[in-house]
């Protein structure tokens, strides 16, 4: 954006996210750094929103279970609130969560899901779905230019080492030779989507018109095994790391595929980083600390 002569004002309590990320940003002319918590009002003038804010990963949405709801209703409230004052355009990044363990295979935006509302993941998925719906009424009630992207496993440079996602987890483990941990049999299936592909659709999606508001899936259909993935990520880092299973945590998806249909014809756009390009950039940033600077 900020190539695109944009103005970017970014906006972070920095609980999963760290300066280091925007460093090379900084002391640009039109960009602007903000320590906020999005689970209190803002004011500020600005013509897009990106609510982006929430972490993402179980364990730390699920450090402070309470504040996860927080961030993705009052968070979702406070930015719509905003949207409306200053009449700008606002995206949210919404979940496959939604989905919860879903029973129709692959996912497409018209599944309504199948979400345990009590469970420990429900902070994230309910207040994800929440969010989704405050989108809406938002949009039915006041009007509002809204855009719902249903985001699936991201991965790229920049991650938390210590994030608790899967990708990273696995690099991480490789590099360090330490035991690859895998929950379960490492049957369940997930589908890995490279960040640069992820933007272009977000900013893609950005610039539909008007009445396009999604949902929208958006993530890569490539189906791999978690065990595929932690085959893949030894054999890439040349790790001699080997495997331990642990008991699989409650409600974990057995599968997950975006049906990306929609993202195809509304927005022109497939993601272009198979696994193992992705991998390797992924691999690349975590072997050498230095690239965090670039
Ligand atoms: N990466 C994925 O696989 C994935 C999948 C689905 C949805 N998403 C969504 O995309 C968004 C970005 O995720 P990410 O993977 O980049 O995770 P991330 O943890 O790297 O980024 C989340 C950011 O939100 C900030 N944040 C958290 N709570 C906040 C609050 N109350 N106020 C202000 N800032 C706050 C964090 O400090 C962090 O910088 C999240 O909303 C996440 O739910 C990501």
């Amino acid at each position: 954006m900020l190539a695109d002569g944009d103005d970017v004002l970014c906006v972070d309590n920095f609980f999963t996210g760290t300066r280091d990320n925007i460093a090379h940003l900084i002391g640009r002319p039109h960009f602007e750094l903000m320590r906020h918590d999005v689970t209190f009002p803002l004011y500020v003038e600005v013509d897009e929103i990106y609510n982006l804010a929430c972490p993402a990963s179980p364990v730390h949405y699920q450090f402070d279970p309470v504040q996860t709801t927080k961030t993705s209703v009052h968070g979702a409230i406070n930015m719509l609130g905003l949207a409306k004052r200053v009449k700008a355009k606002i995206l949210q990044a919404s979940t496959s969560e939604v989905y919860g363990d879903p029973e129709v295979h692959p996912q497409t935006e018209s599944y309504w899901g199948h979400v345990n509302p009590i469970g420990i993941r429900s902070c994230y998925d309910e207040g994800k779905r929440c969010a989704e719906t405050l989108f809406f009424d938002y949009h039915r009630q006041h009007k509002l230019r809204i855009k719902v992207a249903r985001i699936f496993n991201t991965y790229g440079p920049r991650m938390h080492p210590n994030d608790g996602r899967v990708v990273s987890n696995f690099i991480v483990q490789a590099l360090k030779g330490e035991p690859i941990t895998i929950f379960g049999a490492g049957t369940q299936t997930r589908a890995f989507c490279y960040v640069d592909d992820l933007i272009e659709a977000l900013v893609r999606l950005m610039r539909t018109p008007d009445e396009f508001t999604g949902p929208v899936n958006v993530g890569n259909p490539g189906e791999f095994t978690i065990l595929a993935l932690a085959q893949k990520v030894v054999a890439m880092t040349g790790s001699n790391s080997g495997i331990t299973y642990l008991p699989l945590p409650g409600d974990d998806p057995a599968q997950r595929k975006p049906d990306i249909s929609l993202a195809r014809s509304a927005l022109g756009w497939v993601p272009h980083t198979d696994l193992e390009a992705g991998l390797l950039k992924t691999i690349a940033y975590f072997r050498d600390p230095g690239l965090r600077a670039a």
